[in-house]
C-alpha cells in the first residue's frame, strides 16, 4: 500500500478540488437526492477485484452512486432533521487528524492532542455556564453522548444497580435518551414519559406528581431528562425549576442540549437557556449548531469525581498509560479506548474563524427562523404551530394535507430540504435554520417552493 510522493499528491490535490468545488458551488447543487436500494444495490454491489484500478476510476463510481445520493447536510436550503452546517477549515482538520492517525485515547499515546482535547472541553464547558472543574470528553454525537451521561448518572446515583429505580423525561424528548436507558438496562417500567404542554415543554405539575407516586410506591426515582431545544419544535425545558426538583429529591439532572446547547453563545440563546448551568451533565453536538463535519459530540459532567470513577477499568496491558496520576486519559472518561481526534477540528475552526463568527452564526440562526416565520405568515397557506425558537419553526397547511407528500416532492424536486413532524397527534412540517450561509432569500424561496408544491397536492 505504498504510494511514491508524486501519486500521493496526485490523489491529495484531487481530493481537495473536489472539496473546494463541492463548498463553492452548494448552492447551486440539490439539497438532497435518494435512490431506491434496487436501483443502488445493482450498480454499487459488484465484487472487489483482485488487482487495483486507477484512483480516478474508482472515484467514478462515488461520484455517480454515491455523493450524489444523499443529504446535503451543508446546503444553505437544508432545513430537515438538525443540519449539519460545515466549514472548509473543519474538513482539512479532520484529513489532519487522520492522516496523521491520531489516537487520542490516553496522556501516553498523545499527550499534545489530549491536551488540545481538555482546552476545548474547558472551553464548551466555560460557555454553557459550568464550572472550571467540569470534566468532558468528546465523542461521536448526541447518541454517544447522551448515553456516556446516563451510564454516568446510573452510577454516580444507583452504584449501577438499577432494581427500582426510575427515569423522568417529556414525550419530547430525543429517542437516542430513551435507547440509552434500554442499553443500561432499563425496563419500560422503569421509564415515565411525562406529557409536555401546549408550549411542548415538560409538565412540572405532572412530573411532581409522577415522582410523589413513585415515591409512595417505593420505587427509586434517580434521573431527570431536561430537554435544552427539542427537535421537533425547540422547546426548551423549564430548567431551573427541575433544578430544584432533581434536588429536592436527590436526582441526576441531564440536559439534552445536543442541539441546541451552542445556543449559549448567543444573547437570544442564552436567555432561553437559563438555568443550563444547573444540570449536572450536559450534552452538545458541535456538529449541530458549532458548525462541524459529522463527527463531534461532547459530554460534560460537573462533578469531577463521576466520569472517571464509571469508567476507568485498569487493565494490565494499560500499565504504562495509568502511571502518572495528572496525566488526562480519555479512555477513563468514556466508552472507547481508541478514539480519533475529532477535538481538533472545533479547535482549529475557532482559531481560524474566531469565536465572534461563531456567536455571529448562531444569533443568525434564530433571525433565519423568525424570518421564516414571517413569509409562511405572510402567505396566507401556512398556520404557525410553533413560533420561531431556537432556530426551529413549525408550521401545517391551512387545508388538511398530508405533510409527509409534501417532504417527498421537496426530495424529488431538490432545491430546498426539509423534514415533518407530529406534534400533539397531529402532522406537521419544521424549518430547522442553523445554516449561517443561508440567504434571506433562500428563506423566501424555499417558502414559496413550499406553497406550490402544497397548492399541488
Ligand atoms: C436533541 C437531540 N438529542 C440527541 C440527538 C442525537 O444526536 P446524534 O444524531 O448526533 O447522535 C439529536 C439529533 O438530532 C437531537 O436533536
Amino acid at each position: 500500500m505504498k504510494l511514491t510522493r508524486e501519486q500521493m499528491r496526485e490523489i491529495g490535490y484531487s481530493v481537495v478540488d473536489r472539496l473546494v468545488e463541492h463548498f463553492e458551488t452548494l448552492p447551486e447543487q440539490r439539497a438532497a437526492q435518494k435512490r431506491t436500494p434496487a436501483e443502488l444495490y445493482s450498480t454499487l454491489q459488484t465484487p472487489f477485484d483482485e488487482q487495483g484500478m486507477a484512483f480516478e476510476a474508482a472515484m467514478a463510481a462515488l461520484e455517480r452512486d454515491v455523493f450524489p445520493n444523499r443529504m446535503n447536510n451543508t446546503h444553505p436550503r437544508f432545513f430537515a432533521f438538525v443540519p449539519s452546517p460545515s466549514n472548509f477549515v473543519s474538513t482539512m482538520a479532520d484529513t489532519l487528524a487522520s492522516g496523521l492517525n491520531i489516537f487520542n485515547g490516553s496522556w501516553m499515546s498523545g499527550s499534545g492532542p489530549a491536551a488540545l482535547e481538555m482546552t476545548v472541553i474547558d472551553w464548551l464547558a466555560a460557555q454553557c455556564g459550568f464550572p472550571q472543574e467540569t470534566e468532558g470528553l468528546c465523542v461521536s454525537g448526541g447518541s454517544n453522548a447522551n448515553l456516556t451521561a446516563l451510564t454516568t448518572a446510573r452510577f454516580a446515583k444507583l452504584n449501577h444497580r438499577i432494581a427500582g429505580a426510575v427515569a423522568y423525561f417529556s414525550d419530547q424528548t430525543h429517542s437516542s435518551l430513551i435507547r440509552a436507558f434500554h442499553v443500561l438496562g432499563f425496563e419500560e417500567a422503569q421509564l415515565r414519559t411525562i406529557a409536555s404542554d401546549a408550549e411542548y415543554r415538560i409538565s412540572l405539575p405532572d412530573l411532581l406528581q409522577t415522582i410523589e407516586a413513585d415515591r409512595a410506591a417505593g420505587l427509586r426515582p434517580f434521573c431527570l431528562i431536561a430537554n435544552a431545544g427539542t427537535t421537533s419544535t425547540g422547546a426548551v425545558d423549564p430548567l431551573t425549576e427541575m433544578a430544584a426538583i432533581a434536588k429536592q429529591h436527590d436526582m441526576w439532572l441531564h440536559a439534552d442540549g445536543a442541539y441546541g446547547a451552542a445556543a449559549t453563545l448567543c444573547e437570544r440563546g442564552r436567555a432561553a437557556l437559563r438555568g443550563l448551568e444547573l444540570c449536572d451533565s450536559l450534552s452538545i453536538d458541535p456538529h449541530k449548531w458549532m458548525f462541524q463535519p459529522f463527527e463531534i459530540g461532547c459530554v460534560l459532567v460537573k462533578d469531577p469525581r463521576w466520569l472517571k470513577q464509571t469508567f476507568t477499568i485498569h487493565a494490565e496491558y494499560l500499565q504504562d498509560v495509568h502511571r502518572y496520576e495528572e496525566e488526562i486519559n480519555f479512555c477513563d472518561r468514556g466508552i472507547q479506548l481508541t478514539r480519533g481526534f475529532n477535538a481538533l477540528k472545533l479547535w482549529l475552526s475557532l482559531r481560524v474563524f474566531g469565536v465572534a463568527e461563531f456567536r455571529r452564526g448562531v444569533a443568525r440562526g434564530f433571525e433565519l427562523a423568525d424570518l421564516a416565520e414571517a413569509e409562511l405568515r405572510k402567505s396566507g397557506q401556512w398556520e404557525i404551530c410553533t413560533r420561531s425558537q431556537m432556530a426551529i419553526v413549525s408550521f401545517k397547511h391551512v387545508r388538511a394535507i398530508d405533510h409527509q407528500r409534501v417532504v417527498e416532492k421537496v426530495l424529488e424536486e431538490g432545491f430546498a430540504m426539509l423534514t415533518s413532524t407530529v406534534l400533539k397527534g397531529h402532522g406537521a412540517l419544521r424549518m430547522c435554520t442553523i445554516n449561517p450561509n443561508t440567504t434571506d432569500d433562500d428563506i423566501v424561496q424555499t417558502v414559496e417552493h413550499l406553497t406550490r408544491i402544497a397548492s399541488e397536492l
